[in-house]
C-alpha cells in the first residue's frame, strides 16, 4: 500500500490560513500526490503536536504565528538563514529521520519584490518598519541585495537599535524609533510591525517616502491594509501588501520538500482574482 505524503501548516489561529490552497494549487501544477492540511495547533501544544505528526509519517510542516520560535528550537539542525533568523516557518523530515529547520520568509519577500514587481533593492535606501521576528527574518536577504542603507525604526527605538546591531557585519544598518525618521527619505518602505493586523498605523512623518518610491506590507487582507493606503496616499508608485511573498515563501518550502519549484505567477494571479477589492484599488 502506498501512503500519500502528508503536510500541513501549523498555526493558532489558522482557520483563515491560505496556505493549504496555495500548496494544493501548486501539487496540482506539478503533479505531484500529496496532502497538505492546516491545524490549530497552540504554542503549549506545539511540540507534542509535531513529534506526533512526525511519528505518524508527516513529511513536513509549516510553521506560522505563534509558532515559528518553537519550530526554530524543534528543529534537529538549521540551514544558516533560519540560524540568522531565529525563527523557523519551515520543517522537513529528512532521509536519516533528522528534522531540518527552515526560513523561507525572507527570500519569499526577495523576489516578490525582485522578481514579481521589478523593484529594486540594491542602491535603495531602505526603510523597515518593526523590530520584531517578522523584520528578523527578512534582515539578512534584503541586506544581501546591498541596499544603499537599511534603517529599522520601531515603537520601541531600543529594540530597533539592539536588531540593528546584530546584523552589522551585513552591510549598513541603523536602528531608530519613529522619532528619528523625521527628515529623512527611503526608497522602499516595509512594513513588518503587526499594526496592519489591528488596521492600525505606525506614526510616519509626511516626505518619508522618496519620489518613485514604492511600499510593501508584510500583512495581507482582501482589503488594502492602513499601510498599503498610506503608500498610495503618499504617492508610493507602487504600494504592495503581503500576498505574494505568502506564495513565494510556499513554493520555497515546496521545492524544499518535493524537489520541484512551482510557478508562482498562476497561483497569485489566482488568489488576486480573488480580492476583488484590492484590484480596484489599484486601479
Ligand atoms: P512579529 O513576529 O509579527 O514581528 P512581534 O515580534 O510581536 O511580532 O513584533 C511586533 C512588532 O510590531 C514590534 O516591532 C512592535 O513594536 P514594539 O516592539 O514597540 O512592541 C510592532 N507594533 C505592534 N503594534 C504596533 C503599533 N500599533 N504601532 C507601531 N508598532 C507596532
Amino acid at each position: 500500500m502506498t501512503l500519500i505524503d502528508r503536510y500541513a501548516v501549523f498555526g493558532h489561529p489558522i482557520k483563515h490560513s491560505k496556505s493549504p490552497r496555495i500548496h494544493g494549487l501548486f501539487a496540482e501544477q506539478t503533479e505531484q500526490v500529496l496532502e497538505y492540511t492546516a491545524q490549530d495547533v497552540p504554542a503549549e501544544q506545539f511540540s507534542n503536536r509535531a513529534e506526533k505528526f512526525f511519528a505518524e509519517g508527516g513529511k513536513g510542516l509549516n510553521c506560522t504565528v505563534p509558532l515559528k520560535e518553537l519550530a526554530w528550537s524543534y528543529a534537529d539542525y538549521r540551514t544558516e538563514r533560519a540560524q540568522i533568523s531565529k525563527a523557523v516557518n519551515t520543517l522537513a523530515l529528512q532521509a536519516d529521520g533528522a528534522i531540518l529547520g527552515d526560513n523561507t520568509d525572507g527570500i519569499g519577500l526577495v523576489t516578490d519584490l525582485v522578481t514579481n514587481h521589478a523593484i529594486r533593492l540594491s542602491g535603495s535606501r531602505i526603510l523597515v518598519l518593526g523590530a520584531g521576528g517578522a523584520s528578523r527574518g527578512i534582515l539578512a536577504p534584503i541586506l544581501e541585495q546591498s541596499p544603499h542603507s537599511l534603517v529599522i525604526a520601531n515603537r520601541t527605538a531600543d529594540k530597533a537599535i539592539k536588531l540593528a546591531a546584530e546584523f552589522h557585519a551585513n552591510g549598513s544598518v541603523i536602528g531608530c524609533g519613529f522619532d528619528g525618521l523625521e527628515s529623512r527619505q527611503f526608497d522602499l518602505i516595509l512594513n513588518a510591525t503587526s499594526a496592519s493586523l489591528s488596521g492600525q498605523l505606525p506614526p510616519l512623518p509626511t516626505g518619508l517616502l522618496a519620489e518613485e518610491g514604492c511600499c510593501y506590507d508584510l500583512a495581507y487582507g482582501n482589503e488594502p491594509t492602513a499601510f498599503v493606503r498610506w503608500g498610495l496616499e503618499n504617492h508610493a508608485v507602487k504600494s504592495l501588501d503581503g500576498l505574494g511573498m505568502l506564495v513565494e515563501q510556499a513554493a520555497e518550502a515546496f521545492f524544499i520538500w518535493r524537489g520541484v519549484r512551482p510557478r508562482t505567477q498562476p497561483v497569485i494571479a489566482l488568489l488576486n482574482a480573488e480580492r476583488p477589492l484590492i484590484a480596484d484599488y489599484r486601479k
